[in-house]
């Protein structure tokens, strides 16, 4: 099942429809080291093969969401054999191998390889004090997990490049003020509750219609405008074949519950 034990992180199913993934590295703060990416890739499977998780939560601790790729593996690393085996390509199936929304709850650091993990969720909610930042610059490389790409398309050119070639970082509440996340909270437990209570909603709608809105909203990311709305009106055109569109409008008609068949 997708509550197998693991080393590097911890797996629950905590509501109804709702899996959460905790990074569970302490002593690093969370740091990215790749048994714990193979292990987060596992887990996230086996919620999109799951039939009861509808929507997943990833989050670390109070102190740490990640700090960043794990240093200590990355030092030795010789470009042939980052070239090779493409290091940190892996990373990405967080966003391929699940078509169920994912939202980041983060709190303390996200920095480095854990701000672009953020950024691949498709909702991040965070608390204030949250502790951002692309601070690879100071290593010597460059975000390598598409931050230099996901967060100049979240908070524009200007603030990327400020943030990413001085390596300085941003709050929570700065996320939210740039629209980096979608809500900002006081404390850890506020946050975890909000992600929680997020993702219990969206398991509550057609798993059908949550998959398409999550994938149209992720294509205005890669498509011109014009081809965006074009491919959304197909999708929306294509929602008109499922049992759920009409279970959903006879239920408004009806002043009813919608009762889904996720088909
Ligand atoms: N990799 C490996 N170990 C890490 C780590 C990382 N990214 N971040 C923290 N740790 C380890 C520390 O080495 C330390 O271990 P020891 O106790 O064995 O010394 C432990 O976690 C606790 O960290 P600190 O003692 O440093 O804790 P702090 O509270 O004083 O500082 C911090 C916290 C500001 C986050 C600091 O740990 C830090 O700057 N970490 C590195 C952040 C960073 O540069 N991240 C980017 C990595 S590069 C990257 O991610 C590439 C990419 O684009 C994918």
């Amino acid at each position: 099942s997708a509550c197998r034990s693991y080393e590097f992180i911890e797996v629950s199913e905590p509501r109804p429809g709702v899996g959460l993934v905790k990074l569970n590295r302490p002593k690093a703060l969370n740091a990215l080291c790749s048994p714990l990416i193979d292990e987060l890739n596992t887990a996230l499977r086996a919620f999109q093969a799951s039939p009861t998780v509808a929507a997943v939560v990833l989050t670390g601790s109070e102190r740490a969401f990640a700090a960043g790729a794990d240093i200590k593996e990355m030092a030795p690393l010789t470009f042939s054999e980052a070239y090779t085996k493409s290091f940190i390509e892996s990373w990405s199936d967080l966003t391929t191998a699940l078509k169920k929304p994912l939202i980041a709850a983060v709190a303390g650091h996200a920095l480095g390889g854990g701000c672009e993990l953020a950024l691949m969720a498709d909702i991040l909610y965070c608390t204030a004090n949250a502790n951002f930042g692309q601070p690879e610059i100071k290593l010597g490389v460059i975000p390598g997990a598409g931050g230099t790409q996901r967060l100049t398309r979240a908070v524009g050119k200007a603030r990327a490049m400020d943030l990413i070639l001085t390596g300085r970082s941003f709050s929570g509440e700065d996320a939210e003020r740039w629209g980096v996340a979608a809500k900002v909270f006081p404390d850890y437990e506020a946050l975890l509750e909000g992600a929680l209570s997020t993702a219990e909603t969206i398991a509550g709608y057609s798993k059908v219609a949550v998959q398409a809105a999550k994938e149209a909203v992720n294509k205005s990311q890669d498509l011109a405008l014009r081809d965006g709305v074009e491919y959304e009106r197909r999708v929306f055109h294509s929602l008109f074949g499922t049992n759920d569109q009409k279970i959903g409008m006879k239920a408004f008609a009806e002043k009813k519950k919608p009762e889904w068949t996720h088909s």
